[in-house]
């Protein structure tokens, strides 16, 4: 119990120093509690072989939030978050909600896409795999079965 409302304490308070100080330089490949990442940033696997960000479909000033092949020129994505619901005319950013989900924002800050798990992390980090698996975590926890939400499990194609 004391260790949940420790959890939820400083999830309040990451998310409150995400308002005051929106821009933080993020880790090659991981976002954690207290980053966000904007639609001109991308985040690349280790092996530098995915890259997770944002892209415009059409030419319709449609944002979507995606994994492609970093390597691979036509950039062929492999997953997409947001493919029913994208971004109209807006600037995204990719962040933690108080309640430790991965959540896309549009410009007025509203929810377009939630990673919607109920499990919250305690100090929640989201990666990029070399797999190309995107994957929602405890920090310091690299046990796959932990995962708490990844990707794979919700293919796109
Ligand atoms: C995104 O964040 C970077 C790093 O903080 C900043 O330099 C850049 O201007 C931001 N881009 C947009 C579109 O907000
Ligand atoms: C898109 O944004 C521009 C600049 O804010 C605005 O002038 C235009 O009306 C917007 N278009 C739509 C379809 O929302
Ligand atoms: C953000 O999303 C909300 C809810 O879908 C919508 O009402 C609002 O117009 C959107 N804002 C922008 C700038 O697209
Ligand atoms: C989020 O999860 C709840 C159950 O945990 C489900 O009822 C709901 O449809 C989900 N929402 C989305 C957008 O996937």
């Amino acid at each position: 119990m004391e260790k949940r409302k420790d959890s939820l304490l400083f999830l309040t308070i990451s998310f409150t120093l995400i308002s005051l100080f929106p821009k933080s330089s993020i880790a090659a490949d991981s976002i954690t509690a207290t980053q966000s990442m904007n639609d001109s940033q991308t985040l690349v696997s280790s092996g530098q072989k995915f890259e997770l960000g944002f892209f415009s479909a059409g030419g319709s000033g449609d944002l979507y939030l995606g994994i492609w092949y970093k390597n691979i020129p036509s950039k062929t994505k492999v997953w997409v978050a947001n493919r029913d619901s994208p971004l109209q005319n807006s600037s995204g950013f990719l962040t933690f909600n108080y309640d430790g989900n991965l959540v896309l924002l549009n410009q007025s800050r509203s929810i377009v896409w939630s990673s919607n798990i109920s499990q919250a992390a305690r100090s929640p980090v989201v990666q990029l795999l070399d797999s190309g698996n995107l994957v929602l975590k405890d920090m310091g926890d690299d046990n796959s079965e932990n995962y708490l939400w990844q990707s794979f499990d919700h293919p796109y194609c």
